[in-house]
């Protein structure tokens, strides 16, 4: 079956919101299973929007927070996908917080997510591929092969021997 392609413009997800204190640590920073929900919601959006599908989460790839996030800040998290395969798509978060004062935009953090589109018994099903546009759209979309066999290794899905574009990293 053909599926017009479609850019990562197309589904993009944007979530912007206060951190309240009752969504902080002992630190008074925001609690990381708190920041993980939003993210999760931001890219399950993002995958929906581009498959048109249900999505269910088949693995979370990689999760980094490079800043404490203070209560009271404002926090945005901005999800993309990278690249579809055949029934399966990664969607990339980057997280920002804002300046209070000056407006700054700074990074918090990212995560890499892996969806599958569903049908309704829960089998997986094909999904439209992506056409990376900008720079940083297409370096994403050429390292995700190399993320998506470096998660069925560690899922037990795939042999090292047969993850060749994992092994053209180190062998090149
Ligand atoms: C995700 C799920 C649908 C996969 O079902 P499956 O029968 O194993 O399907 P397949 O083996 O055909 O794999 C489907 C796709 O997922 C990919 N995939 C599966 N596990 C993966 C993993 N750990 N990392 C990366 N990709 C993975 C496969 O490579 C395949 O991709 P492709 O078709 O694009 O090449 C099934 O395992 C499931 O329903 N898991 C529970 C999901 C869920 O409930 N999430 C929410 C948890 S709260």
């Amino acid at each position: 079956m053909y599926l017009t392609p479609k850019y990562p413009k197309d589904s993009i997800t944007t979530h912007t919101d206060f951190v309240l204190p009752g969504e902080t640590n002992p630190l008074n920073n925001l609690f990381g299973g708190e920041l993980l929900a939003r993210i999760d919601k931001c890219c399950g959006i993002t995958a929906r929007r581009h498959t048109r599908r249900v999505c269910v989460t088949a693995s979370v790839n990689h999760v980094a927070f490079s800043k404490p996030i203070p209560s009271g800040a404002v926090v945005t998290v901005v999800a993309k996908v990278s690249r579809a395969f055949n029934t399966s798509l990664e969607v990339i978060a980057d997280i920002t917080v804002e300046d209070r004062e000056t407006g700054e935009i700074m990074n918090a953090g990212s995560a890499i997510y892996t969806f599958v589109a569903v049908n309704d018994m829960g089998t997986p099903v094909q999904i439209p591929e992506v056409v990376p546009e900008t720079e940083d759209e297409r370096q994403r979309f050429a390292a995700a092969l190399r993320r998506k066999q470096l998660s069925l290794i560690l899922a037990g899905r795939m042999k090292p021997h047969d993850a060749t574009e994992l092994k053209a990293l180190f062998t090149e």
